[in-house]
């Protein structure tokens, strides 16, 4: 019942800033999924008498995928696989099935914030027995397997049924089909005050959850309407969709446009969020305001303790390089840990096995917590929820609380598009050549305080990693250049700006950051290298 077929390498399946991402169009080549798994495993030293974690995001080829990692995961000997039902599973429950199982891996199939359908993308993304993404080391030591690869083995079985929820074998693999939205439930109810949201709720709290006819749709409609008492309709979205109904699951002021017009209509909800494709990212906005997420990090930090979960104390927090300097503010104030780390959510999993934190977030769109080793859309909006019912104020009243206490972060990013590859990586090398050059200078109005590639040193694994270009300015005002590893389509340049002001609340970011941006755009030679004169997507 076991096969083994004799496949050829391909030469582009090297995971970026969380795990493989591809266009749908190739991952659907011949072998191609096979191939990348069965190097995984051998990459892993196998999977015999191992347990795994496996669901999707419901994108556009989840179903076929998911039957054939099944089929290879017997044939390798793996002892048993835990599915999501229907082969759906939210990245955040994911890791959270797989650290309550003590489980040794997990595949999650998604391209996260990526559209999907045919001529979208399709992703795998792989964890380790931590609950988090595979370190480098790990995703170094796969891709080397996948450009020697002569065969694979698969099981030859039907495909499993997996609407039905019980145990299954597959030879002497078991599977188990479970619903992953009730540990996840729970997990949150032990964190959250469900009672005081509930009565938020009760009171006529207006309220929009845009699921983007994504994953989390299930888990919403269950937390927020059905237990919380959310009322009907305050979900949208909610049913999982291949190509997620033409929406493109990233959720910011551009791609969830609908929900934020909503938003700042004048009977617009009290309070918005969204979530992406796998559920990790989210956005928070209330009644005709954004909350940043490098400011909803440092907010949901400054305000720990009105969580029942982290009341009595929390670790510490960190954030990527790229995301904005509020919460470190936030970690001074605290007199807790405070880390900086390069973007990518694995590597906050050393900090947070260890100790050293609580909280951590990325500018795009993501926080969460040690709870699991993933970033949380809902978890971010059940925090908001919590602050809220705690404290009776609106949204933009806490935000604005926060600003009064520590000053404002304005802060953008620009993302310049479909670049050749060859151009941003030479934009890169040489923007990095001048930085020592720029140190000291008056640019505009501002003066370089220092200018040097972002260098993080692990303080527990001890490795290192270089992530992008960051100018510092005497001011507190930062750019942060880098190229994004997760796009599909040649190379995408995010370029980060932030300028800091203490009493100065009202004003447009764009406005704000005019004089940073001019020199982010100089200073790398942006137009002239690329062609662009402005940013494909600003957020
Ligand atoms: C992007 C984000 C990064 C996030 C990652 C996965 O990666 O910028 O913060 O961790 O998606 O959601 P990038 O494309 O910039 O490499
Ligand atoms: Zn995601």
């Amino acid at each position: 019942m076991i096969k083994t077929i004799s496949t050829t390498p391909y030469t582009d399946q090297k995971m970026g800033t969380a795990g493989i991402r591809k266009k749908s169009k190739i991952v659907t080549q011949p072998n191609y999924i096979e191939n990348f798994v069965q190097s995984l495993f051998d990459a892993i030293g196998g999977v015999e008498g191992q347990t795994f974690v496996l669901g999707g995001d419901g994108r556009y080829f989840n179903d076929i995928a998911i039957q054939k990692i099944i089929k290879i995961s017997a044939a390798n000997g793996m002892k048993k696989l835990i599915v999501g039902q229907n082969g759906l599973i939210s990245t955040p429950a994911s890791s959270k099935v797989l650290l309550k199982n003590h489980a040794d891996g997990g595949l999650v199939l998604s391209a996260s914030h990526n559209p999907g359908g045919e001529n979208g993308d399709f992703g795998i993304k792989y964890a380790t027995k931590s609950g988090g993404q595979c370190s480098s080391k790990i995703s170094d030591a796969i891709y080397a397997r996948t450009k020697e690869i002569t065969s694979y083995k698969i099981f030859d079985a039907a495909d499993v049924d997996l609407s039905r929820i019980g145990t299954q074998k597959m030879g002497d693999m078991e599977i188990e089909v479970i619903d992953p939205i009730k540990d996840y439930v729970e997990m949150m109810e032990g964190i959250f005050d469900f009672a005081a949201i509930k009565k938020l709720f009760k009171s006529g709290f207006k309220f929009a959850f845009d699921s983007m006819n994504a994953v989390t749709g299930p888990y919403a409609l269950k937390i927020f309407e059905e237990i919380l008492g959310a009322p009907k309709g305050s979900v949208r979205n909610f049913i999982p969709k291949p190509d997620f109904g033409g929406l493109h699951p990233d959720p910011n002021l551009i791609y969830a446009k609908h929900l934020v017009d909503e938003m700042y209509s004048d009977n617009g909800p009290d309070f918005g969020a969204a979530n992406d494709g796998d559920g990790d990212r989210n956005m928070i906005l209330g009644h005709k305001f954004f909350v940043t997420p490098s400011d909803s990090l440092a907010i949901l930090t400054d305000n720990y303790k009105l969580i029942p979960g982290y009341k009595n104390g929390i670790f510490g927090v960190a954030k990527s390089a790229a995301t904005s300097t509020a919460v470190e503010r936030v970690a001074k104030a605290l007199n807790i840990g405070y880390y900086e780390v390069p973007t990518g959510w694995k590597y906050f999993c050393n900090l947070m096995d260890s100790n050293r934190i609580t909280f951590c977030g990325e500018e795009s769109f993501g926080t969460g917590s040690s709870h699991i080793r993933e970033k949380d859309g809902i978890w971010a909006v059940l925090f908001w929820l919590n602050i809220i019912a705690a404290t009776g104020k609106s949204v933009e009243q806490i935000t604005r609380d926060f600003w009064k206490k520590y000053g404002r972060s304005y802060y953008l990013r620009f993302d310049f598009e479909g670049i050749d590859t060859a151009v941003a990586d030479k934009l890169m090398a040489d923007l990095e050549e001048k930085l020592p050059s720029l140190n000291g200078k008056t640019l505009g109005n501002y003066q370089v305080l220092n200018a040097a590639p972002f260098v993080y040193n692990d303080p527990v694994d001890g490795s290192s990693t270089k992530n992008g270009l960051i100018i510092r300015f005497t001011d507190g005002s930062r750019i942060v250049y880098r190229l994004s590893g997760t796009g599909t389509n040649g190379a995408t340049l995010r370029v980060y700006l932030e300028a800091y002001e203490k009493n100065n609340f009202d004003e447009e970011p764009l406005k704000m950051l005019q004089g940073v941006a001019q020199i982010a755009m100089e200073v790398a030679e942006i137009s002239k290298r690329t062609g662009k004169t402005n940013a494909d997507v600003t957020t």
